[in-house]
C-alpha cells in the first residue's frame, strides 16, 4: 500500500473510530440530550472539520485533481462519480448542524436523529466503496513518488485547515474522547 493509500485509510479509521464512538453516546443518551451535549457537540464539529473539510476536501480538491490532470477519470466517471458523494454527505451534516439543539434540556428532535442514522449509512457505504475501488485504483497508477507527493498535499491541506482559529483542538479532542470510550 503506498503512501498516500495509507494516509487517506488512517483518516478512515478515525471516522469510523468517532462513528461507532458517536453510536455509543446515542444509545446511552436516548433522546435526551442532558449530560451528553457536549460530547455531541464534540462530535459534530470533528465530522464537520476533520471528516469534511480535512479529509474530503484530499480527496475532493487534491486527489481529483491528480485524475483529472493525468487524464486518468473525467467528469463522466465512476470515479469521480464516488467523489462527489461528498456532497450527499455535505448536505446531511448540514441538516444535523441545523437540528442540533442548542438548549441541553431539550430532547434531539426526529430531525436530527433522522438525519444522523442516514449520515452513519452514507458515510459507511461510502468509505466503503472507496476503500474497494478508489484505494486500490491510486496504488495501481500513481507511482510511489507521485504517492509522496500526494501525500505532502494531503499533510499540508490538513494543517491549512487545522490551524484555522478554534479548530486546533478537533483531532486531538476526538483522540481523547475515542481513547476514553475504549
Ligand atoms: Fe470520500
Ligand atoms: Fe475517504
Amino acid at each position: 500500500m503506498g503512501i498516500a493509500v495509507e494516509h487517506l485509510r488512517k483518516d478512515h479509521e478515525q471516522i469510523y473510530a468517532s462513528l461507532h464512538m458517536m453510536k455509543h453516546i446515542f444509545i446511552n443518551s436516548g433522546t435526551y440530550l442532558l449530560n451528553h451535549s457536549n460530547d455531541i457537540a464534540r462530535c459534530i464539529r470533528f465530522l464537520s472539520v476533520f471528516a469534511a473539510m480535512c479529509h474530503n476536501g484530499k480527496e475532493d480538491i487534491i486527489l481529483k485533481n491528480y485524475l483529472e490532470i493525468d487524464g486518468i477519470a473525467t467528469d463522466g466517471d465512476d470515479l469521480i462519480g464516488i467523489i462527489r458523494e461528498h456532497r450527499l454527505i455535505d448536505a446531511c451534516l448540514k441538516r444535523i448542524q441545523d437540528s442540533f439543539p442548542k438548549n441541553p434540556f431539550h430532547y434531539l428532535p426526529p430531525r436530527f436523529i433522522g438525519s444522523m442514522v442516514n449520515y452513519f449509512a452514507l458515510v459507511k457505504n461510502h468509505m466503503e466503496r472507496e476503500e474497494a475501488v478508489l484505494f486500490p485504483m491510486i496504488d495501481d497508477m500513481f507511482s510511489t513518488m507521485e504517492q509522496e507527493a500526494l501525500s505532502t498535499s494531503f499533510h499540508e491541506h490538513e494543517k491549512s485547515i487545522l490551524e484555522i482559529k478554534g479548530n486546533e483542538t478537533v483531532k486531538s479532542d476526538m483522540e481523547r474522547m475515542i481513547g476514553a470510550f475504549r
